[in-house]
């Protein structure tokens, strides 16, 4: 059936009306990711179900028009820097605000310092989110083994009290036993065995790890903080 001229003119303007209005609202939401679509993009790690998002991703300063206005000004060339869209980034300070431990024995700050350059480049270990990414439903995101190799390759005691001394387990690259006898952060009251046939074995911290029960036991120096301080 032949279609009449007018009414192929208004069908093409209708066609035109709805892709402005389609075009707008990809727009829209394309600016607003966070507003619009605003979805987990996981499970949430272990101990974290129960918080809630805004604990982590604070809103950004600003109105979204304020945001909106210095981001077009951005893109424009008039202002230096992106302004962040409806949320700020998540860093150690988002972290340490229910996690500060002030005798943590592996401080993030401490390893911005020359020397662990290397192992910057391997784990980037100054970053809480390189072990702890967020929205994976475990608790540990790196392998259990290997990555004490890259700081304590030179670790001796002057007396040690271990019956497999650590000289002996570090030559012999018994990285996978470490975990066994220690935690990392120094949070857990626990002994620390002095035979390794006391160790853990890496099954359990693997199986922590994903996880599940601590094998390091549930008495903690300094217990996690379920809202977060503000200064
Ligand atoms: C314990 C802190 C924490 C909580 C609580 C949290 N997130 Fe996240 N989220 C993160 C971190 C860290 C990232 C960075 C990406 C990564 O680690 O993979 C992230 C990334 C995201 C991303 C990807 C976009 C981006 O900015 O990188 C979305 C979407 C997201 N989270 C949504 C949510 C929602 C929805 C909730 C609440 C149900 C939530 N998050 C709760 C820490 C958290
Ligand atoms: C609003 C406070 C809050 C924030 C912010 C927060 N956490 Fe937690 N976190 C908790 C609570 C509460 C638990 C559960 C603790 C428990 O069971 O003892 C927990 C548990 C954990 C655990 C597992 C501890 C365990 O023994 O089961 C890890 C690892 C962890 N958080 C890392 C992080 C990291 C990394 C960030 C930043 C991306 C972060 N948390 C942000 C409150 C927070
Ligand atoms: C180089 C890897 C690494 C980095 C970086 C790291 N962690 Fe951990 N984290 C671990 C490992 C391994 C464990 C399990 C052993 C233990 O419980 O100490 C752990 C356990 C935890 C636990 C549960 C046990 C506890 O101490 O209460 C929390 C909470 C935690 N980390 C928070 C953080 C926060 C917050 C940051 C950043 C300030 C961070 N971690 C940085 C490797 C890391
Ligand atoms: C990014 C570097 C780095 C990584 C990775 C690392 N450590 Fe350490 N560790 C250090 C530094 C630095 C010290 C402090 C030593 C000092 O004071 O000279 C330390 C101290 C320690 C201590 C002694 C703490 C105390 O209270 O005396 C133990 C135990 C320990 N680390 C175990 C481990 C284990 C186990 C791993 C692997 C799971 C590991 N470390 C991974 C850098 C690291
Ligand atoms: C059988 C248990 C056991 C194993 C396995 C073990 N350690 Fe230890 N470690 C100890 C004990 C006990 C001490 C003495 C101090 C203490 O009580 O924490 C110690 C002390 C340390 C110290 C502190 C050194 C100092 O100057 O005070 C570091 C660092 C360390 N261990 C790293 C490691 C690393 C890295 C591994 C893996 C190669 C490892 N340990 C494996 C039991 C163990």
């Amino acid at each position: 059936m032949r279609v009449g001229a007018g009414r192929l003119r208004r069908r093409q303007n209708l066609g035109y009306a709805v892709g402005a209005v389609a075009g707008t609202l990809a727009l829209v939401a394309l600016l607003l990711p966070v507003r619009e679509a605003w979805l987990a993009r996981g499970p949430m790690n272990s101990g974290h179900e129960a918080l809630t998002c805004e604990v982590c991703h604070r809103p950004a300063p600003g109105t979204l028009r304020q945001q909106l206005q210095a981001n077009l000004r951005h893109l424009a060339g008039w202002r230096r820097t992106s302004a962040d869209f409806g949320r700020e980034d998540v860093t150690n300070e988002t972290c340490l605000a229910c996690h500060e431990r002030p005798d943590d024995r592996h401080p993030v700050y401490r390893f911005l310092e020359p020397r662990f350059a290397k192992a910057r480049a391997a784990l980037a270990p100054q970053r809480c989110e390189s072990c702890h990414r967020e929205h994976r439903g475990v608790r540990i995101t790196l392998a259990e083994t290997g990555y004490c190799t890259n700081c304590h390759e030179d670790t001796r005691l002057r007396r040690d009290p271990v019956d497999v001394s650590h000289e002996q387990l570090i030559a012999a690259d018994r990285w996978v036993t470490c975990l066994g006898c220690h935690d990392f952060h120094g949070n857990h009251v626990m002994q620390t065995a002095t035979l390794l046939a006391d160790a853990r074995t890496p099954a359990r911290v693997r199986a922590y790890f994903d996880g599940g029960a601590s094998p390091y036991g549930t008495e903690r120096r300094h217990p996690a903080r379920k809202e977060p301080r503000r200064d």
